[in-house]
């Protein structure tokens, strides 16, 4: 018979894999709770309305990559391709924006992308992200960006920082239409990909990686360049902010992010570790979604983690031995064995044997499965009311009563 296979592009976390997973959410978890984060958890299907409205119809996501279909009840829906839409989606449906809510959300999961496959580009994967609605002062641009060192930190992974600013609605606009008509100009030297961006995304030109649109864009206008007074004020701020904090950066003049929703602050965190998908985390500020989504107007700002893409970067400390193995020299003493070890399980970790097997098996096996003490029984044991245990650490043995044990 065939044998069922996982999706291209979509993996089971097993194995070391599934220990760094549980890793890494529980440093990240425990830093963004000290920086006053609490955990919220969204659906993975949401009206495939709401990405269209928040990452933008003209995004790769939105117009390529979205899992998407009609559901029984003729919904149209959509696997979630990133999480910050459900975030603000469910922020504005609590009416926590009527009441002007300072809320600070981090959540963790699954995401959908139909990309082609290849090294650190999945179509199933997992972000861990962080979204802060209510604030508009700089200080928490920063802070969202120093949160995400203290994460890297923890993990032991290095990175570099690429920073820049988008504006906002008073001076995008202004850039664009500048931006066009150098474009315009421009245009038959262009990529298809790029031609067609000049009507539905210009600003998205200046990332194209083909090199002779990069060639040709290097002398096209600068959005860090055309920022009103506010925007070069704040990314101003904000670069003094993280020089007094020690974080290094480089200003990218082209980092404008794949989603739309972006205002302000935009930046990526990347490591020269990972190969050719080497963004291991991106944000920035997204000011007018919550009002986009039909809420109240609300600034706010976030990130997210790929954690697929720094999965490798993570060392996981060699484990030492802990808990108990506890096994039997022959089966009729399962039930006394298996009385013991169900008392020991409700203090530390326990794996009972159900087979039995001679002690020098018994004693391989432990080791093999990271236990410190095995615990067996004997007819001499059963007997005498009592339990061998040795210690595969200091490599004690010794001899319990069962009722003291
Ligand atoms: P994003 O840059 O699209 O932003 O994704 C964030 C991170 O997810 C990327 O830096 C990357 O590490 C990882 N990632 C993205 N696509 C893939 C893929 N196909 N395979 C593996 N990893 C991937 C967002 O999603 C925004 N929602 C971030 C945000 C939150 N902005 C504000 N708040």
């Amino acid at each position: 018979m065939d044998l069922v296979k996982s999706l291209r592009g979509m993996n089971d976390l097993i194995g070391t894999d599934s220990e760094k997973f549980n890793y890494i959410i529980q440093t990240a978890s425990k830093i963004a709770k000290q920086y006053g984060f609490s955990y919220i958890e969204t659906p993975l299907l949401e009206e495939t309305a709401l990405f269209k409205r928040s990452v933008g119809e003209s995004s790769d996501i939105v117009g390529k990559e979205m899992y998407q279909f009609i559901d029984k009840g003729k919904n149209d829906v959509s696997l979630r391709p990133e999480g910050t839409a459900g975030v603000v989606r469910s922020y504005i449906e609590h009416k926590l924006d009527k009441r002007g809510s300072k809320e600070k959300f981090f959540y963790y999961g699954a995401m959908f992308r139909y990309e082609r496959p290849q090294k650190g580009r999945l179509r199933l994967f997992h972000q861990f992200g962080c979204e802060s609605f209510g604030e508009s002062s700089v200080f928490e641009d920063a802070s969202i960006i120093l949160m995400i060192r203290d994460i890297f930190e923890a993990l032991g992974i290095r990175y570099r920082l690429k920073i820049n600013s988008l504006g906002c609605s008073q001076c995008m606009p202004k850039y664009r239409e500048l931006l066009i008509t150098d474009l315009e100009e421009k245009k038959e030297h262009l990529c298809n990909d790029c031609k067609r961006r000049i009507e539905t995304n210009p600003i998205r030109t200046l990332d194209c990686k083909v090199e002779s649109c990069k060639e040709k864009l290097e002398s096209s206008p600068k959005i860090t360049d055309n920022l009103c007074e506010t925007c070069d004020r704040d990314f101003t701020k904000l670069q003094e902010i993280l020089i007094q904090n020690g974080l290094e950066f480089e200003i990218d003049k082209n980092l404008v992010r794949g989603l739309d929703y972006y205002t302000k602050t935009a930046f990526e965190f990347v490591s020269d570790e990972v190969g050719s998908q080497n963004a291991i985390a991106g944000g920035g500020r997204y000011d007018r979604l919550v009002e986009f989504l039909g809420g109240k107007p609300t600034p706010a700002v976030g990130f997210a983690i790929g954690i697929e893409r720094i999965m490798d970067l993570v060392q996981l400390e060699e484990r030492d031995l802990e808990g108990y193995y506890f096994g039997v020299l022959d089966s009729e003493y399962l039930d006394t064995l298996f009385n013991l070890a169900s008392q020991k399980r409700r203090w530390t970790k326990v794996h009972i044997e159900y087979k039995k097997r001679s002690l020098k098996s018994h004693l391989k096996n432990c080791l093999k499965m990271g236990y410190r003490y095995c615990a067996v029984l004997g007819s001499d044991e059963v007997e005498n009311g009592t339990i061998w245990v040795k210690d595969l650490k200091n490599k004690d043995e010794d001899i319990f009563s069962q009722s003291d044990f």
